[in-house]
């Protein structure tokens, strides 16, 4: 089922509008990346390689211009202990210019869409978020209907070692 878009207008600021990224996208995608703090960005063949993927969604907030100026990524897969699918949120990022409009949770509201009953269906939507802006995130997300759970998160570093 394709998702619904979301398109918002106020008075006062521009409009955006959601949709799925596309492979013409790679560029802002990359650039989007940088501005969250990964200096290497993305690459069009990893970027096409995602949005080809059958488990993994990415929508873009896009200006009047259509130039993406937010995106949002969700992975999705089953899970034997849940006995249905598992959704995570892997990355959302606002360009500077056009943060506090509405568009973070905007592209929040659509993957919660996307996540739910009438679309993917899943069990449990899930996301981790870093930073040094903890408490303002976490403020974020619970406004987007998220709680926090405790949580012990460990990587196997070994392997971003051998191939990050
Ligand atoms: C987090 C982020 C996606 C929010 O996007 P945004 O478009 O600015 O968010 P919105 O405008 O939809 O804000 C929604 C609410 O969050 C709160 N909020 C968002 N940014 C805030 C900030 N800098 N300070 C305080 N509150 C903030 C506001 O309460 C706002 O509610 P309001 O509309 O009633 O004022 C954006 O700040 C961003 O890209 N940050 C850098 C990347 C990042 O940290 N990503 C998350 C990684 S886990």
């Amino acid at each position: 089922m394709q998702p619904t878009p979301i398109t918002k207008t106020t008075a006062d600021a521009p409009s955006f509008r959601i949709r799925r990224a596309r492979r013409g996208d790679a560029e802002s995608l990359a650039a989007l990346l940088r501005e969250m703090g990964y200096p290497h960005g993305s690459d069009a063949q990893t970027v096409h390689w995602v949005i080809s993927h059958p488990e993994i969604e990415i929508f873009v907030a896009a200006d009047a211009q259509d130039r993406p100026v937010g995106m949002v990524t969700l992975s999705h897969r089953p899970q034997l202990r849940l006995r249905g699918r598992i959704a995570t949120v892997d990355e959302l990022v606002v360009t500077e210019g056009w943060r506090r409009r509405g568009v973070g949770r905007a592209l929040m509201q659509q993957v919660v869409e996307r996540a739910g009953a009438r679309a993917l269906g899943v069990k449990r939507l899930e996301l981790n978020a870093y930073g040094d802006r903890g408490e303002e995130l976490q403020r974020f997300y619970e406004s987007c209907g998220f709680a926090r759970v405790d949580r012990m998160v460990m990587r196997y570093t070994e392997l971003e070692k051998l191939n990050g």
